[in-house]
């Protein structure tokens, strides 16, 4: 299964892509953890990152293309992959084209979660990260059993530098303006385009999520 995972920042792509890679055994790869990662790391491509991400702004394609490129070609993703965050403009699914092509793959499926502008400002504004393992809650609807404690590793958890209300609303315009477009893209390429109504439990998006994928 070559999938994109697809929707706007808080949708519920790292969550429900997660729970996808588990129950398959393929990896999720998330542009936003690896250049958070790259960012964390203090890298040169992580400290030309950190400022367009803290702008809720999009980071140049070029310096995405090497990080997508390493994680398609690796082993772990021989048996397929789910992406969440790319592509989000048409260059990169052109770019994402190409690669996969070199590859002998293709983009088998896209998912859309659609969730309301108001939920998602409000999933953003709860959400808490573990540092450590990536694990994601929300202080409303997901919360962890200890107050700031991940349930998985014990990490203490942090909010997103991304994550105040200013940001997520220019994230919000940004994914209207520039990364909708990408799915016009793939439909004109005919790839199979499966849209979810994303405002549900995290169960209930699972399940429609699987069933619809095996179809
Ligand atoms: P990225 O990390 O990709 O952020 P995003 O797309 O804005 O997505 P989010 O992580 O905010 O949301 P999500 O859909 O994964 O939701 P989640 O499952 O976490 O990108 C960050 C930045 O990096 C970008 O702004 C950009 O600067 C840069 N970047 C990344 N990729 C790039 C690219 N390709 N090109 C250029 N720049 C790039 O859920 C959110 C919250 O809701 C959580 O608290 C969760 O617990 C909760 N939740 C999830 N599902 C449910 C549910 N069903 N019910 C209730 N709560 C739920």
């Amino acid at each position: 299964m070559n999938l994109i995972l697809f929707g706007a920042p808080g949708a519920g792509k790292g969550t429900q892509g997660a729970l996808l890679a588990s129950r398959f055994d393929i990896p999720r790869i998330s542009t936003g953890d690896l250049l958070r990662e790259s960012v964390r790391q203090g890298t040169p491509l992580g400290v030309q990152a950190k400022r367009y991400m803290d702008a809720g702004e999009l980071v140049p394609d070029a310096v995405l293309l090497g990080l997508v490129r390493e994680a398609l070609a690796s082993d772990a993703a021989r048996n397929g992959f789910i992406l969440d965050g790319y592509p989000r403009n048409v260059a990169q699914a052109e770019a994402l084209d190409e690669m996969l092509c070199s590859l002998g793959r293709r983009v088998d499926d896209v998912a859309v979660l659609d969730v309301p502008d108001d939920v998602v400002v409000k999933r953003i504004a709860g959400r808490r990260s573990c540092p450590c393992c990536g694990s994601v809650f929300n202080i409303y609807f997901e919360p962890p059993r200890h107050e700031d404690q991940c349930d998985g590793c014990g990490g203490k958890l942090v909010q997103r530098a991304d994550d105040r209300e200013e940001t997520v609303r220019r994230r919000l315009q940004v994914y209207r303006e520039q990364t909708q477009p990408v799915l016009a893209y793939y439909q004109t390429h005919g790839t199979p385009i499966v849209t979810l109504e994303g405002d549900r439990t995290v169960d209930e998006v699972q399940a429609e999520l699987v069933s619809s994928l095996a179809s």
